[in-house]
């Protein structure tokens, strides 16, 4: 089979489209044949070698996301069988052998069944954004119907489905977009406003939105840019849950102070199998009922997940950025 290899740590040259030997699935594992894997910009800190969660070791194929069928099960799985058209949502289970990939082999509890409406592509955008989403929303912030959220960067792979998650959970949703096409979506998601995070004084909207108030939680994509301002346009009590941040800044404690705020940080990497699994279970449902849609952006060849992972770094993100394999 074909699929992606990274033999040293480094820039996104070092991902090679190459023949891999095909994995096999041990007890408790399925294989399945790939037909799309999703692209998170995690997998880009993890093949620079430095990123604090994980450090593979090489060579290995990337990838915790995608979709495909199921070819074969190792012993003692009952949950899925081959034939089944399934999503891979493998991040923080230890049997993946990567998504980047025509075959990849994944313990069976990140293997789930996929929805017959939603295409694999779709399939592949659900592992870490859905789950993120619904673990900054539900069990970090503790949303409550009627509330007021921002989501702080909400074109992306975790602002659009966190978007559509608080929508059908009740709450007001403001997201941010920097590109009229990145807002459509926002607002197709479910947002009743959307800013410009690329304007200056937008927060100022926000304020006006609320009638001063400001919303009571902040998804926040950038914190190394946002989270002092965040502070300052948070309700009384608010939390706001750092999901990215990929820098540092000067912040101001006494803004937490004065506004009596909970500030959140969230990794997926720390979630227990108990929590991913809760997460998963209302992810899933949320998928069947229809007020989850996976939503796919760009769409590239394997072979060019080089291209991908610049890709995935940039700004004008419009959902998901998928690999599909020849
Ligand atoms: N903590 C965790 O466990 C965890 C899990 C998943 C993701 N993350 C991190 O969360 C971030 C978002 O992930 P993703 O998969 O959604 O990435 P993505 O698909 O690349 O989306 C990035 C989002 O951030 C927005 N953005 C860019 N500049 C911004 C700014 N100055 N202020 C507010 N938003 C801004 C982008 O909007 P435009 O493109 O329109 O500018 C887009 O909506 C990444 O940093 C990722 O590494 C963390």
């Amino acid at each position: 089979m074909y699929g992606i290899q990274a033999s040293e740590f480094g820039s996104e040259d070092v991902l090679a489209y190459t023949e891999l030997a095909a994995p096999q699935p041990r007890a408790g594992q399925a294989r399945v044949r790939m037909h799309a894997a999703g692209v998170n910009p995690a997998d880009t800190y993890i093949r620079s070698g430095t990123y604090e969660f994980f450090r593979p070791d090489l060579p290995y194929t990337p990838g915790f996301d995608g979709a495909g069928v199921v070819d074969q099960v190792g012993a003692g799985v009952d949950t899925v069988k081959p034939g089944d058209r399934v999503f891979v949502a493998a991040l923080g289970t230890p049997g993946c052998t990567g998504t980047y990939a025509e075959l990849a082999v994944a313990d069976a509890a990140a293997v789930r069944p996929l929805p017959s409406s939603l295409s694999f592509a779709q399939g592949a955008a659900i592992g870490v954004p859905c789950v993120t989403a619904w673990r900054a929303l539900f069990q970090r912030a503790r949303l409550q119907p009627g509330e007021t959220v921002f989501i702080h960067g909400a074109s992306g792979g975790v602002g659009l489905h966190a978007t559509q998650l608080a929508h059908a959970a009740g709450a007001v949703v403001i997201g941010s977009a920097s590109t009229p096409a990145g807002a459509d979506l926002v607002r197709t998601a479910g947002a009743a406003h959307v800013l410009d995070h690329g304007s200056a004084g937008y927060l100022d909207e926000l304020t006006r939105i609320t009638d001063g108030r400001g919303p009571s939680v902040i998804i926040e994509m950038a914190a190394h840019l946002n989270l002092e301002r965040d502070l300052t346009v948070l309700a009384t009590a608010g939390r706001v849950v750092i999901v990215g941040s990929r820098g540092s800044l000067d912040f101001t404690p006494r803004l937490a102070m004065v506004k009596e705020a909970t500030i959140l940080g969230l990794a997926l990497w720390n979630a227990t199998p108990a929590e991913t699994a809760d997460a998963l279970t209302g992810v899933a449902a949320r998928l069947h009922e229809g007020s989850l849609v996976p939503v796919v952006g760009n769409t590239l060849p394997l072979r060019e997940a080089a291209a991908a992972h610049r890709q995935v770094l940039e700004h004008g993100t419009r959902g998901k950025l998928v690999l599909i394999p020849e």
